[in-house]
């Protein structure tokens, strides 16, 4: 292993790795939660066992991370009924201030002496064997890695983690779109070391597989492929998105190129810049607002921002707009922003339209009744090879009319979410350039800021 290799690690290790302080820390709060909450399914009347899986029963996770992935093993010959039943002793076990979430079936979580303590339901699995859930796999994760994972492989796993959340692709929630905690691990068990998997990555191709065992085909069509080893039939990294994946390859070349602490780091942004940096950028900005008093949860948020973000932008583009970037932002809680950086604010005042084909009686004939004493006419119609056209000054040359109430009229056909849209109709509104001023608060200005600088903090 080069010197720089090693260094570098100790001192990322140094700051993620958590102490003997931390480990007694955590493993007293658990020895407490299994035997009290044990105790209140038996009263509750499940029959179930209570285990720790995830980062924490891995020995994986980072000084910081919180989240105690707490399982609650139905037995053999339970049905989801008994899901349910699990979820309400539980509500009942933590009192007041519990939270309902949903993966493929409901759960609880909540926050107790720091620890964000999610309890989730699930039946006995054995491997090869289906499952009935989908989160009945876990616990064949923690048996598939424990025995494979060795100190100095651990140690890896935390450098992996703290890479991937450097350089912003740690996590499988659809914000992130980037690679899970297990998937970090199976990465590193796959290549043998931190090192190992930097060197790969750096070199990876066109739809890269990775293979923990022999012969499992990969039928997966989605931008990275790791098959779970406890389950063929799932591709662990099914939530990487191309932008995550290519990143992370990016960041790979680079980092084996030259190591350093900046792939580690989040640079905060200074954003007080901003207004001045959008004046003499060049492009035009056009901002969505839309406030939001009750988002549902994040991932669900997530996703129906990032379809509207796609939709509105293709609104954009077919009227005529040339959209070069666009992003999301949100402080999940009260406001949403879309951003579009176009090539110009302002369409050319005329455009051609290409009409039927000439051979086409009827078109031809609604298509010149529509034309040929239009206010809007500058030129033709005439004919060109086969086919009618026409020169016509451009009507709605300004988005912000349109795009409010476009958005509100016809969601379905943009596809935007009817809930954003119909919030859009209501209280939302779209600015221009420096007009977003008055929104340049909470993180949204550090945001903008990385939106405008574009390159990522480890590239230089
Ligand atoms: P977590 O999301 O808490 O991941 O899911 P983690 O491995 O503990 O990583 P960090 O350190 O908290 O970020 C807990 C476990 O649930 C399973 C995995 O086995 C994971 O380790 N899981 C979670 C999945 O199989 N698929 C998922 O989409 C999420
Ligand atoms: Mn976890």
């Amino acid at each position: 292993m080069p010197e720089p290799w090693s260094q570098l690690k100790k001192s990322i290790l140094a700051e993620v790795k958590p102490n003997g302080r931390h480990h007694e820390e955590i493993s007293a709060f658990i020895v407490k939660l299994k035997v009290s909450l044990k105790e209140a399914l038996r009263k509750g009347g499940v029959d179930a066992d209570v285990e720790v899986h995830g980062s924490v029963a891995r020995d994986t996770w980072l000084v910081g991370q919180r989240d105690i992935d707490t399982f609650i093993v139905l037995r053999h010959g339970s049905g989801r009924r008994d899901l349910l039943r699990v979820n309400e002793v539980v509500k009942g076990y933590t009192g007041e201030g519990w939270v309902e979430a949903y993966a493929e079936h409901p759960y609880v979580k909540k926050d107790i002496e720091g620890f964000e303590v999610e309890f989730i339901p699930c039946f006995k699995a054995e491997a090869g064997k289906g499952f009935a859930s989908a989160t009945d796999r876990t616990p064949l994760h923690t048996a598939y890695l424990q025995p494979r994972l060795t100190d100095a492989l651990r140690d890896d796993v935390r450098v992996l983690k703290a890479f991937m959340r450097g350089i912003g692709v740690y996590g499988a929630e659809i914000r992130v779109g980037g690679f899970s905690g297990y998937l970090c691990e199976l990465l590193v068990v796959a290549h043998g070391s931190f090192e190992a998997l930097i060197e790969a990555a750096a070199k990876w191709g066109e739809h890269p597989v990775v293979e923990l065992e022999k012969g499992m085909d990969s039928k997966f069509k989605e931008p990275l492929v790791v098959a779970d080893p406890v389950d063929h039939n799932r591709n662990v990294a099914s939530a990487v998105t191309e932008t995550a994946l290519w990143t992370f390859v990016a960041a790979a070349r680079a980092f084996a190129e030259k190591p350093s602490e900046r792939f580690f780091k989040t640079t905060p942004h200074n954003a007080s810049g901003v207004r001045a940096r959008i004046e003499d950028r060049g492009t035009d900005l056009l901002f969505v607002v839309i406030p939001d008093d009750d988002p549902p949860v994040p991932d669900t948020l997530w996703g129906q921002l990032y379809r509207t973000e796609k939709a509105i932008g293709r609104a954009l583009g077919e009227r005529g707009f040339k959209v070069l970037r666009t992003g999301s932002w949100s402080d999940e809680a009260k406001r949403h922003i879309f951003v579009y950086e176009l090539e110009s604010i302002a369409l050319p005042p005329v455009m051609k339209k290409v009409g039927p084909p000439v051979r086409l009686t009827k078109e031809s004939g609604d298509f010149l009744k529509t034309y040929l004493d239009s206010d809007d006419l500058v030129s033709g119609p005439g004919v060109e090879g086969g086919k009618w056209w026409v020169e016509v000054k451009r009507r709605h040359v300004f988005p912000r009319t349109y795009l409010r109430k476009a958005l509100a009229d016809s969601y379905e056909e943009l596809g935007v979410p009817k809930r954003l849209a119909d919030l859009l109709g209501v209280d939302g509104d779209v600015y221009i350039n420096e007009e977003i001023e008055g929104e340049l608060r909470g993180d949204f200005p550090a945001y903008l800021d990385t939106f405008l600088r574009g390159r990522p903090d480890w590239l230089v």
